[in-house]
């Protein structure tokens, strides 16, 4: 997976990307990362980007060329036309899924906004797919862009040391995970529950299974309309509600 990321900001996003598990995944060759700053682009004498928008109003908004020279640079150097993400809080809100889709790809463009958005002849020209990253407003898009390359990133196959961790994790299924526990077997006087220090591994996945199905009803019970559920586990949820 290679990202392209356009911005005014790069440092940031540099310095995101090169830390932790995203940061061994770019040294390993697993995942590559190519940031552009827009203000490169600009043609004037300051590398202005921004300017007032017409018909008036609060703040700056950022001007079409530098970003449209920006991604003809980016696009004159990649094979396919890559999809274009812009983030924004009029997006559509990513999720898991969007998540999966979007790892097969080979290369992504990010366009980070900032300021008041970006002219929008140019978002008409090239973005293919708006993305958010929740209800919420932002001062740019680097942070949302940095969300969606960790999440992707983690899907890419080598990644995570332990192939298993991307499987049986929230959202898989539309289930929030069970809950986990190490060592100490007592803690602050709670104990781990039973079943998990039985070495029984059916059991032990029953009670997984309950308590994902339990948490998700608790904490997100939307995501119970889109899950996988089968006769034992309505059963169990019913037993839940009527409690
Ligand atoms: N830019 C500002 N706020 C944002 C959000 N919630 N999601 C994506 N991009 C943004």
């Amino acid at each position: 997976m290679k990202f392209h990321v356009m911005t005014l900001f790069p440092e940031m996003i540099e310095q995101g990307m090169r830390t932790s598990i995203t940061g061994r995944a770019i040294d390993a060759g697993l995942i590559s990362m190519h940031t552009v700053n827009i203000r490169d682009y600009a043609r004037n004498k300051h590398h202005k980007v921004d300017d007032y928008p017409y018909g008036g109003g609060a703040g700056m908004l950022m001007q079409a060329e530098p970003v449209y020279l920006a991604w003809e640079d980016i696009c004159r150097g990649t094979e396919t036309d890559p999809r274009v993400i812009y983030l924004t809080p009029q997006g559509s809100v990513f999720n898991q899924k969007l998540a999966k889709e979007l790892a097969e790809e080979k290369e992504l463009i990010l366009l980070c906004g900032h300021y008041e958005g970006i002219d929008e002849r140019v978002l008409e020209e090239i973005v293919t797919d708006p993305v958010s990253i929740g209800d919420y407003v932002l001062t740019g898009g680097e942070l949302p862009a940095m969300v969606l390359m960790d999440c992707i990133s983690r899907l890419v196959p080598g990644v995570l040391s332990n192939g298993e961790s991307a499987g049986t994790e929230s959202f898989e299924g539309n289930l929030l995970e069970y809950p986990q526990y190490t060592r100490p077997e007592e803690y602050h006087g709670k104990t781990v529950p039973e079943v998990l220090l039985s070495g029984h591994h059916a059991n032990i996945e029953k009670w997984r299974r309950e308590q994902a199905l339990i948490r998700t009803l608790e904490r997100r019970p939307d995501l119970l309309e889109k899950a996988d559920l089968s006769a034992e586990d309505k059963k169990i949820l019913e037993k839940r509600i009527d409690l």
